[in-house]
């Protein structure tokens, strides 16, 4: 990368006494100015930790809202501020209703891609690396899990004694890695494990070695003695997977591996972000109180 540019962001960060949190998926260049990359719980729970008084998040807008959320006092800066999830706004508060409505005793699990109005209707949050442990130590036999369909039916797979109320959102990056392209890739390199991201379908999953967050998948391939790998996920990953690990083989199954709102961060936004500290999140008090209990909660029960 260029290394005035590079400088440049190293001087901003202690001029505005602030801190960059990455998302693996990120473009590399943006991981290699970052402070601290990390899957989205990681972030969330990092940005809790900081000393510094502003973040700026090189991820899309829920990952920002949940750092905004948990750290009123600080001001968090989106290194751009038309990276969103289009998952994170697939339910709807009525949808909320009516599940309560019919069920009383329903527990509403919101995965944390997902807006802090629709976390703020919730009872507990959620991310890929913790949802079964969380959902397993709920009082609750009835659970409502928002938005993600494919993580929603993998937790329920590993917890077969609760009840699932499932919703048809999901991730369009996951959705296109098909099965085909994975039995494929498997023909191709046989001796290669097959990670996959619990927000891949169903059928992907039963290809998998290992199915993990962004962060469980990077460990797990660097733990490992086998030298090839098969990832079923964001290919913003690689970047990781290929610094802790020079000497093993990583392979996509196709060319939707991309999401296009992550990629809009470049080392030139996180600059700007840096300058302007604009675009800062901003929520309403009384929404941003009510989505903290949740997300506290799901701090209180990964640990
Ligand atoms: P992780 O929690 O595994 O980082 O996943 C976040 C995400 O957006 C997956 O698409
Ligand atoms: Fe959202 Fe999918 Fe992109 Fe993750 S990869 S941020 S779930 S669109």
């Amino acid at each position: 990368m260029n290394q005035e540019l590079k400088e440049r962001i190293k001087q901003m960060k202690e001029e505005k006494d602030a801190i960059i949190l990455a998302h693996y998926y990120v473009d590399g260049q943006v991981q290699e100015i970052a402070d601290f990359v990390g899957d989205s719980y990681f972030l969330a729970e990092k940005a809790t930790k900081v000393s510094a008084s502003v973040i700026i998040f090189c991820g899309v807008s829920f990952m920002g809202e949940s750092a905004k959320i948990l750290n009123p006092g600080k001001r968090v800066v989106m290194a751009d501020q038309y990276a969103d999830c289009p998952m994170a706004h697939m339910v709807d508060l009525e949808s909320i209703q009516e599940v309560r409505t019919a069920c009383p005793d329903v527990a509403v699990v919101c995965y944390v891609n997902s807006t802090a109005q629709i976390k703020a209707a919730s009872d507990v949050c959620v991310t890929s690396s913790n949802a079964v442990k969380i959902v397993d130590n709920l009082p609750n036999k009835n659970i409502f899990f928002i938005p993600d369909n494919n993580l929603g039916r993998y937790v329920a797979k590993q917890l077969p004694d609760k009840n699932f109320i499932f919703h048809d959102g999901f991730c369009h990056v996951h959705k296109s890695i098909h099965k085909e392209e994975v039995l494929r890739a498997k023909e191709a390199k046989p001796g290669a494990l097959v990670l996959a991201h619990p927000e891949c379908t169903e059928d992907v999953l039963l290809e998998a070695d290992f199915v993990g967050s962004t962060s469980q998948i990077i460990d797990f391939a660097s733990a490992s003695d086998c030298k090839e790998f098969i990832i079923c996920t964001e290919m913003g990953i690689f970047y990781e997977l290929q610094m802790k690990n020079p000497n093993k083989k990583f392979y996509s199954v196709g060319h939707r591996q991309f999401c296009p709102n992550m990629k809009r961060i470049k080392p030139e936004s996180v600059l700007h972000a840096l300058e302007s500290l604009e675009p800062e999140v901003e929520l309403e008090e009384e929404i941003r109180v009510r989505a903290s209990v949740p997300l506290q909660r799901m701090l209180e029960l990964a640990k």
